[in-house]
């Protein structure tokens, strides 16, 4: 029989990076993936600073900002008619508002860009790949069954049409939204599955005249009269600037969608550009149902999920992939440390315990977020009746001078949008709550007092929360404290006053004059010290970069704690 230690089902987001992630941590595993390709779709694609976080520790962060539509052309989300129409407003988007780059520049040494997913998966496979993932292309996830001593995954070759079985100790469901494993596992879901229909129909056209001065990924459009069914509104999203384009459409679910002919998917380009001549070639087209639902919990014992298989969301907020990616870096380190005997396997309960609420909060955030584009509608008089005419008489009303309200109600429908295309705090503040994180009472979580958690990231060491980026001076240069945590081990960072002998599991790194790496700005010395951190105490770093525990002073035996956090639930 073939053996391993984790089997990965699925090579999307969630499954790419959980292959790269144990490849880069030296774990044993084989992914097997349905199909002989990886997604041709551009699907996902704002890669948030958090998950640019993820890749740069997992080495692939250059290859992605290298094919990445850099932030300076994604930010000018616009409303309108019709690209070649009417403008409705405009949001500053994806951290492109002055206020909002200080923000991004502050938390993150890495920037937010875009990504379609169809050049994602292949870096993420490709890395994973030379750091030595074994995966297995047309092979399909049929059935587990979980021992004492390990899980018996059973595929089927789809090339030679037959079935053999995989003998590993743990199973990643990473299968996406109609996951088996997820359903074998009997994880439980909650929500509401194909709540609206929408159409994508990705194609290629020039449509540099109609954007280019208001660069963006996103142009939402809003025609009278038409079905604007699914997410709310059409919507023509960049996926190459700017002749590479994907159409969101929405439909009725209970009527299915419509026959995807070209001549249909052309003239509905056609129609939400607005011009009726567009050369436009068809390059494919699918369709999805909008969904609110997600697990209870991810797993347990030898069989966890994470990406769609655990949360199902519309794109909105650009959170899919992102948070399909992040899940996989919360468990990566945790299968290595056990597998390896340097955790008890308790310690991957944490993951469903710390990722769980998360996702429903991804999802629930999503679902909001399409809820919210009503305050549009509403401003420009489209709800509330079913009539075209009366639709485009109270949309051309706004012009009129006596108009204020109107307009103003517009503006501030479209500012509140923000919540949707600038969210820094639900892409950043994510705090972790379970046994591998030790709470304590040294300072309060600023987070409770931030008047916007959603829309602002604060900077804190609190346990559980990911280390705040600040730049340090290292011998070759600048280095953020990010990129100094992570790489598969525990980093304890303290000040001169503080000793801690390292270890295999964790690298002790003193910041201070005349060591290897230095504070010069001051910044990480202020931060700390508001949150009642001397120099001799210390702030301790997982792998993923979320912080384990802190300490005032450092404690008798720093060592115990750490072994605290690897035993769980006995810190
Ligand atoms: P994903 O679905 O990407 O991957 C699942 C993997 O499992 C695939 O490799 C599949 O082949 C494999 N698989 C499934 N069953 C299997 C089996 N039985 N055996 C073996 N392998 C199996 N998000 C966003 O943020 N913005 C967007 O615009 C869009 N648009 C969009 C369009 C469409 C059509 C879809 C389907 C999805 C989106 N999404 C999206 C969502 C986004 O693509 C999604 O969140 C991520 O792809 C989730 O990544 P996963 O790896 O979890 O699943």
């Amino acid at each position: 029989m073939v053996t391993t230690d984790v089997v990965v089902v699925g090579s999307g987001p969630a499954g790419a990076s959980m292959a790269l992630a144990l490849a880069r941590l030296g774990v044993d595993h084989i992914v097997v993936t349905r199909y002989e390709t990886l997604a041709a779709e551009p699907r996902a694609h704002i890669t948030n600073q958090r998950t640019m976080e993820v890749l740069r520790d997992l080495g692939v962060s250059g290859q992605v900002e290298a094919l990445a539509t850099p932030q300076d052309l994604i930010g000018t989300t616009t409303f309108c008619t019709s690209l070649a129409g009417e403008e409705l407003g405009r949001v500053r988007s994806w951290g492109t508002h002055p206020r909002s780059r200080a923000a991004h520049a502050l938390a993150s040494p890495a920037g937010i860009c875009d990504m379609p997913q169809s050049l994602m998966e292949p870096i993420l496979v490709q890395g994973a790949q030379a750091a030595g993932s074994r995966i297995r292309f047309s092979t399909e996830y049929l059935s587990h069954a979980v021992d004492d001593d390990g899980v018996t995954v059973r595929v089927r070759d789809r090339l030679r049409d037959d079935e053999y079985e995989i003998r590993a100790k743990y199973l990643y469901g990473a299968d996406g939204g109609r996951s088996r494993v997820a359903e074998d596992a009997g994880l439980p879901m909650r929500g509401e599955m194909g709540v609206a229909g929408s159409l994508n129909i990705v194609f290629r056209a020039d449509l540099s005249p109609w954007v280019a001065h208001r660069p963006s990924v996103l142009y939402w459009v809003l025609q009278p009269g038409s079905d604007i069914g699914g997410i709310g509104m059409g919507v023509v999203r960049m996926v190459r600037p700017w002749n590479e384009w994907l159409t969101i459409w929405g439909y009725d679910v209970a009527d299915g969608p419509p026959d995807l002919s070209d001549e249909f998917t052309t003239g509905l380009v056609r129609q939400l550009v607005g011009v009726d001549d567009l050369e436009v070639e068809i390059v494919g087209s699918s369709a999805w149902t909008v969904n609110h639902m997600a697990a209870e919990h991810y797993g347990s014992g030898r069989v966890f999920c994470g990406g769609d298989a655990v949360h199902r969301h519309p794109p909105s907020n650009g959170l899919g992939s992102n948070t399909s990616i992040q899940d996989s870096f919360n468990l990566a380190w945790k299968l290595a440390y056990v597998l390896r005997g340097w955790a008890d396997p308790s310690l991957l309960d944490t993951y469903s315990a710390e990722r769980a609420p998360i996702g429903r909060q991804v999802v629930d955030r999503a679902n909001q977020s399409i809820g919210e584009t009503g305050r549009i509608f509403d401003a420009l008089g489209v709800s509330g009746t079913d009539d075209p005419e009366v639709m485009r008489e109270n949309m051309a009303r706004r012009r009129e001078p006596g108009a204020e309200k109107q307009r103003r109600a517009l503006r501030e429908a479209i500012t509140f949008k923000a919540y949707e295309f600038d969210a820094h705090g639900v892409e950043l503040n994510q705090r972790y709550v379970s046994s591998a994180v030790v709470a304590d009472e040294l300072a309060p979580d600023p987070l409770a007092t931030v008047e916007d958690p959603e829309l602002t990231y604060v900077a804190t060491t609190t346990p559980g929360a990911r280390v705040p980026h600040v730049w340090l001076a290292g011998r070759d240069g600048d280095v953020s404290t990010i990129d100094l945590a992570g790489r598969g081990r525990f980093t304890l960072f303290t000040g001169p006053g503080g000793t801690w002998p390292e270890s295999e599991q964790m690298r002790v790194i003193v910041v201070g004059p005349g060591e290897e790496i230095e504070d010069p700005y001051g910044d990480w010395a202020r931060l700390l010290e508001a949150e009642g951190i001397g120099d001799a105490g210390g702030v301790l770093v997982r792998p993923d970069h979320h912080v384990a525990a802190r300490f005032a002073t450092l404690p008798n035996d720093p060592a115990e704690v750490l072994a605290g956090v690897l035993r769980t639930g006995e810190q």
